[in-house]
């Protein structure tokens, strides 16, 4: 039998080019975002160019389709999926950003942020993306938003079902009573056909990473949903949102376990598309990124590129808490980041916030000896990279994050450092915050979810 060969993208986040020209106001939003906006359709087309020549069965879409909802990035994205469906069957569930759940539609002019932008209503989503799943459904599900959850078959032996989660109508992501007892019977079902279930939603079962990062990115009640699904035999979730990448399994306290795959953001870095295969030993993955796009009619080489536009959101971050705590929390929340807690940040940041700019390792070690704290610095390691800019640690930390790729797996010296950096912080100032961001590099630095992956 032909191995059934899956590709996942996520949160494609179409911004149409007649939203923006390329003003101030539009900088502002693009310079405080991971991902890119006038460069999506470029990046898209690329990615879709990538999809239609590989070899896989079919296409999925884990939601976050459009920038936030808006008509014409919706009509653009579909005239996009429409001729990649020449080449596959591709398959979607919209999310929030696909019907402007936060009421706040833009586009930028110069000086001016308008919002005179129309913008599809939850309701119209199932229709107007019809023929990327609907259409094809063995069974379909509406929510009480109107939105609608499927299953569809993919090869021989694997049963796709495509959860669409935008609010549990309890406060948060997740399913009603009505939509789990639908989910139940699907997989009852796929049983008895002796199918493989692969399961597609848009918001995380579990808090990959560290909770700090990711815990308001799952769905509400996570755990006890992620333990309804288990029980119910789902092995299998892959899932967008959160714009970074992991892999996790969860028990339930039943004993039974299913494994979400968080995949990043296909406009931003590191531009993923999974390649998941499905074997007799399991579920193994691939991953293969956007290597270029062309843009304004230059060839852009998108690694670096996307590299650069990610870590720009760090230096600007950071040079916010050298000007004031304000400043500081005004640039977190430009970057979607609010909550209270995140504010105080500042205290983390700003002691180091000049040396960011300017320091390399040797001098770092020197200022910590300074503050006493020399000895959560390991000689050797610091040795070995004495002369690399500490700017450059924090950035491939955000990458890793990004990416799922720990830059200390292999390098014993470059975790040290990393986590001597986490130990320092928490000697420096010993709160919550600072205990959590130490468990959170150390989680971060040493592991690579993505090397020969197989769940
Ligand atoms: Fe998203
Ligand atoms: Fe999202």
């Amino acid at each position: 039998m032909k191995q059934t060969k899956l590709a996942f993208i996520a949160d494609t986040h179409h911004f149409s080019k007649t939203l923006a020209d390329n003003g101030r106001q539009y900088h502002l939003r693009s310079g405080s975002d991971q991902k890119c906006l006038l460069e999506t359709g470029d990046i898209i087309d690329a990615a879709f160019a990538m999809l239609a020549k590989s070899d896989c069965d079919a296409v999925l879409i884990a939601g976050d389709v459009s920038d936030d909802g808006e008509v014409v990035c919706h009509e653009e994205f579909r005239e996009k999926l429409r001729v990649l469906q020449k080449s596959k069957p591709v398959y979607l569930i919209t999310a929030t950003h696909d019907w402007c759940s936060d009421e706040n539609p833009r586009r930028y002019v110069g000086d001016a942020v308008l919002t005179d932008v129309p913008v599809l209503d939850h309701t119209e989503l199932r229709d107007f993306y019809a023929d990327f799943g609907p259409n094809q459904a063995l069974s379909e599900f509406r929510t009480h938003l109107g939105v609608s959850s499927f299953t569809v078959d993919v090869g021989e032996n694997v049963r796709v079902l495509a959860l669409n989660d935008d609010q549990s109508g309890m406060g948060g992501a997740g399913f009603s009573e009505e939509h789990f007892q639908w989910i139940e019977a699907q997989l009852a079902k796929a049983k008895e056909d002796g199918k493989i279930v692969v399961g597609m939603e848009h918001h995380l079962l579990i808090a990959h990473i560290h909770p700090m990062l990711t815990a308001r990115s799952c769905v509400k009640d996570r755990e006890i949903v992620a333990a309804r699904l288990a029980d119910a035999g789902l092995r299998y979730m892959f899932e967008g949102h959160s714009h970074m990448q992991a892999i996790d399994t969860f028990t339930s306290p039943k004993g039974n376990t299913i494994t979400s795959v968080n995949i990043g953001s296909l406009v931003g870095y590191p531009a993923p598309i999974f390649y998941v295969t499905v074997q007799d030993d399991g579920l193994h993955i691939e991953e293969e990124r956007v290597q270029s796009f062309t843009h304004e009619g230059k060839t852009i080489d998108a690694q670096p590129y996307l590299k650069a536009h990610a870590t720009a959101l760090i230096d600007r971050l950071v040079e916010g808490a050298l000007i004031s705590k304000d400043e500081f929390a005004d640039r977190l929340s430009a970057m979607g980041l609010k909550g209270g807690d995140l504010r105080n940040l500042y205290y983390v940041v700003h002691p180091f916030a000049k040396l960011y700019f300017s320091a390399n390792v040797g001098t770092l070690a020197k200022v910590m000896r300074f503050l006493g704290l020399g000895r959560f610095l390991d000689p050797a390691a610091v040795a070995q990279y004495r002369e690399k800019p500490f700017r450059d640690f924090v950035h491939e930390t955000w990458l890793s994050i990004l990416d799922g790729r720990g830059r200390g797996v292999g390098d014993e010296n470059y975790t040290k450092l990393v986590v001597g950096v986490g130990d320092a912080l928490v000697q420096l100032r010993s709160c919550k915050l600072t205990l959590e961001l130490r468990q959170a590099l150390r989680s971060i630095v040493t592991k690579d979810y993505f090397s020969n992956a197989v769940i």
